[in-house]
């Protein structure tokens, strides 16, 4: 899925320039991201450009991972073998996702291990929104609708970012998510329309529990994104977080009667001279809690990740080995 929280970094980051030759290559970047042209992984980068990459995607990357863990709660005991068998298609392809921008970001010159590591010892941020637990059935489509819909409306702009191995990763990621999202829209139309009133009870306390942290995955507000101006100017983020807040409820309002949920926010409204739904302040002391490490499910997330990890040494033993013995046949021959 998903990008957010990517304004949170490190306050050492400064941009620093050693040398008139450094000045001068610098010049020659900054005139090409002006021009829009597209930075491949050989071209010279100042270094400030990097370690905000490899920040952005290592985020995302591991967004992308810790984001199948919720779903993988409900993969046993999902209501039909047709919603397993999307479940099961939705959570590998989260895995794809992850793989695809962990080999994103190595083209920086950062390895997975020590991305791996950075997520492991709680170093490394991944989108807030997974440490909100999976209480029923109905929160796997509402997930689906709202996060999945929220990570497009992050993620197409993306596509043109200035990093090409980035944006060409997140051109086959957006189409896989949209997929996600029509499953999750679908599956709950199904319970409102066809089901029963515990059913569509059921959708609308997860739309409750759901709504406001999907608004949270934009990022802290434009006035308070520490670095939204310097990512615009390098073409890394092309639309403020609050533009696509803004655009996310446009579309989800308008979604949400046509399930005939309530989105929880009395203030919701359509503006006729903006244009523009209006909606209710976000609690951003409870972004900030579940970020800084405190929400329901962090510690039991994380936990889940380290495992996942340590369980799977042997597979990366045998490759290994497998991948030594080749290599000695091959010189032998
Ligand atoms: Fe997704
Ligand atoms: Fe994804």
């Amino acid at each position: 899925m998903y990008t957010q929280a990517m304004d949170v970094a490190p306050k050492d980051e400064r941009k620093v320039v050693r040398s008139a030759e450094e000045a001068a290559l610098e010049a020659r970047f900054e005139a090409r991201i002006d021009e829009g042209a597209f930075i491949e992984a050989k071209d010279w980068m100042p270094e400030h450009y990097r370690r905000t990459l490899v920040r952005q995607i290592s985020q995302h990357a591991h967004s992308e991972i810790v984001g199948m863990l919720p779903e993988g709660n409900w993969a046993t005991r999902a209501p039909t073998l047709k919603r397993k068998a999307i479940l099961l298609a939705k959570i590998q392809d989260e895995g794809g996702h992850g793989l695809y921008l962990y080999a994103a970001a190595e083209t920086l010159g950062t390895s997975r291990d020590q991305l791996l590591d950075a997520l492991h010892s709680g170093k490394a941020k991944y989108s807030s929104i997974f440490n909100y637990p999976t209480l029923t059935w109905a929160d796997i489509g509402t997930i689906g609708w709202l996060v999945d819909g929220a990570a497009i409306m992050n993620q197409v702009p993306l596509t043109r970012c200035s990093y090409a191995p980035y944006a060409r990763a997140m051109v086959r990621i957006c189409r896989e998510e949209s997929f996600h999202q029509r499953q999750g829209f679908d599956s709950l139309l199904v319970m409102m329309h066809e089901g029963t009133d515990a059913q569509r009870a059921m959708v609308q306390d997860a739309v409750n529990r759901w709504w406001w942290p999907s608004l949270m995955m934009f990022g802290p507000p434009d006035k308070d994104s520490v670095h939204g101006a310097q990512s615009a100017r390098w073409g890394i983020k092309r639309i403020s977080n609050d533009d696509l807040r803004q655009k996310f409820v446009d579309a989800t309002a308008e979604q949400a009667k046509v399930l005939g949920v309530t989105p929880p926010d009395p203030l919701l409204k359509w503006n006729e001279e903006r244009g523009h739904y209006d909606f209710g302040p976000i609690d951003w002391d409870e972004f900030w809690r579940v970020v800084g490490g405190n929400g329901p499910c962090n510690r039991e997330r994380l936990a889940a990740r380290v495992k996942a990890h340590e369980d799977g040494a042997w597979v990366r033993e045998a490759a290994l080995a497998h991948a030594r013995k080749r290599a000695t046949r091959q010189e032998a021959a």
